[in-house]
């Protein structure tokens, strides 16, 4: 059984450690293969997703993944982002799992990750204008939208699906097919809201979300307020699926260019989509479930500065460890 391990960028290479040991202690079994991924192999390769990277990441059940960006591509051809767009369709990996969670709110955003506007057709006309195009499929919108009744009806069983349908084709349609499969989900309430008022909802009740789905662009958005109003972006996994086994599992942060090479960075995010994978690539749920305790227990006692402490990355990881031992 192997796990594909790509660092990334910026603070992705600070934080990995502390996943790897965590790993290593409750699944030992498991086989992490390194591979360069991002800027970092941009430097080395010219790419950011080698050929190498994604046989490596296609021989495992699961890949690890840490931030990527390096705000020195920001503006070049060949940029670290890309690789994230071709792995993620790559892999097939369609349904992105990311669940906030605090004392009061306990919420799960399912964002659609292989369409819109992130896949749309772009480029440049002759008088200047520069396009981006959003997209969908209703097959696209049917499938991820399937997964999130499927998680909701194993939560709350309410789902709140998110749209612009007041303005954007891609979100009539959108809403036409989710209404369209409530009738094959009776238990499940489904209730649509415009993704305005959502960033609002959000900011100002979010514990009145179960499970939301929306778009990959929306979803991207809505997934940092959502961290933000239950501990901060240090704090948010996610997990990528398609109908195989196995997934992507990655933070949602980026590589945090401005505490990069501080040893500062809080590995929580990253730790958490580490015990998301254990739970849903390779169904080993009591190592999960420890390795969530544990990361909850070093946030209590060694917090880093993102949550109102002091802790470096190494004596979070080091408190994670100890709590394992226990
Ligand atoms: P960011 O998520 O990197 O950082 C936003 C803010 O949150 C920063 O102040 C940062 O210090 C803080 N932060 C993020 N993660 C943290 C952590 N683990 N511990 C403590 N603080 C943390 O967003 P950005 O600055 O807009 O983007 C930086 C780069 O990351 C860009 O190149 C972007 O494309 C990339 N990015 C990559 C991914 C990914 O690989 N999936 C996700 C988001 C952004
Ligand atoms: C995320 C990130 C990525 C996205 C970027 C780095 C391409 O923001 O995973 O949320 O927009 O999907
Ligand atoms: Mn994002």
């Amino acid at each position: 059984m192997k796990v594909a391990v790509l660092p990334g960028d910026g603070i992705g290479p600070e934080i990995m450690p502390a996943a790897t040991r965590a790993l290593t202690e409750v699944a030992p079994d498991l086989e992490l293969v390194e591979a360069p991924f991002g800027a970092a192999a941009i430097r080395g390769s010219g790419t950011p997703l080698p050929d190498e990277t994604l046989d490596v990441c296609k021989e495992a059940r699961a890949v690890l993944k840490g931030p990527i960006g390096d705000p020195e591509f920001d503006a070049a051809d060949v940029r670290p982002e890309q690789g994230v767009f071709l792995l993620r369709s790559e892999l097939g990996v369609y349904a992105n799992l990311r669940p906030s969670r605090n004392g009061t709110t306990d919420l799960l955003i399912v964002r659609e990750l292989l369409g819109g506007i992130y896949y749309g057709e772009r480029g440049t006309r002759d008088d200047g204008t520069v396009f981006d195009t959003c997209e969908y499929r209703p097959d696209q919108v049917e499938r991820v939208a399937r997964r999130a009744f499927e998680l909701a009806r194993r939560r709350s069983s309410r789902l709140t699906s998110i749209d612009k349908a007041n303005v954007l084709e891609t979100s009539r349609m959108w809403r036409k097919v989710v209404r369209g499969l409530a009738v094959d989900y009776p238990d499940v309430e489904l209730q649509d809201m415009l993704v305005d008022n959502a960033a609002m909802q959000l900011a100002r009740a979010p514990d009145q979300f179960d499970v939301l789905v929306a778009d990959n662009m929306f979803g991207d958005i809505l997934s940092d307020l959502a961290a933000a109003v239950t501990g901060g972006l240090g704090l948010a996994p996610s997990a990528s699926l398609g109908d195989g086994a196995g997934g992507l599992f990655e933070p949602v942060h980026g590589s945090a260019p401005d505490i990069s090479g501080l040893g500062r960075a809080n590995p929580s995010a990253l730790l958490r989509s580490t015990a998301m994978m254990l739970d849903l690539a390779f169904d080993r749920h009591d190592e999960a479930r420890a390795l969530e305790d544990a990361v909850d227990e070093a946030i209590a006692s060694t917090p880093t500065a993102d949550i109102g402490g002091s802790a470096s990355t190494a004596e979070f990881a080091d408190a994670v460890m100890d709590a394992l031992a226990r």
